[in-house]
């Protein structure tokens, strides 16, 4: 029997200032796209920002429905987006801010299970790292230089082939 371990590092920002201009111009972006989310049930505002290999941005917000489950993230939204305007193109860095209406907004969400496993199948299909940025509307930033670093012991199209 043997013990495996899993680590991994991110970095972590007292705030946005503290960032390279181009990252921070692209949380910025996030930040201000959280005002495009739709989120009239959890009041929960999302926004993502992607920088594509090909110097193209894409978006992302939240889409809920009243019938809670139909909902989608902000960064499968933006994945959906970037895979048909700009298919087999890699993301680059990826910025998601929040807005927490009935809350703070002050400190980093990382993404949800369901956006691990979309994040991981996207940078598989682009043999690309996608380095995410993660923040609220102010305070700390973490930043993750790869997203499948989330996502240890990962089930991927790999696992589905027959040898
Ligand atoms: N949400 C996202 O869009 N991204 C995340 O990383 C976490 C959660 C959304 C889903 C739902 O619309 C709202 O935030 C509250 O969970």
């Amino acid at each position: 029997m043997n013990i495996e371990t899993y680590q991994f590092g991110y970095s972590v920002y007292e705030s946005s200032d503290e960032l390279s201009s181009e990252d921070k111009s692209l949380l910025d972006k996030a930040r201000v796209i959280t005002q495009k989310a739709y989120a009239p049930y959890s009041e929960f505002h999302v926004g993502a920002v992607a920088l594509l290999k090909n110097g193209e941005f894409v978006n992302g917000t939240n889409q809920e429905n009243a019938s809670y489950p139909v909902s989608i993230c902000a960064e499968r939204t933006l994945l959906s987006s970037a895979a048909m305007l700009h298919t087999d193109i890699p993301i680059d860095i990826m910025a998601i801010a929040y807005h927490n209406l009935n809350g703070k907004s002050d400190k980093p969400v990382s993404p949800c299970g369901m956006c691990r496993q979309a994040l991981h199948e996207y940078s598989q299909r682009t043999h690309s790292p996608i380095r995410l940025i993660l923040s609220g509307m102010e305070g700390k930033v973490f930043i993750i230089d790869h997203s499948d670093d989330l996502l240890p012991l990962s089930f991927g199209g790999d696992d589905l082939k027959t040898n």
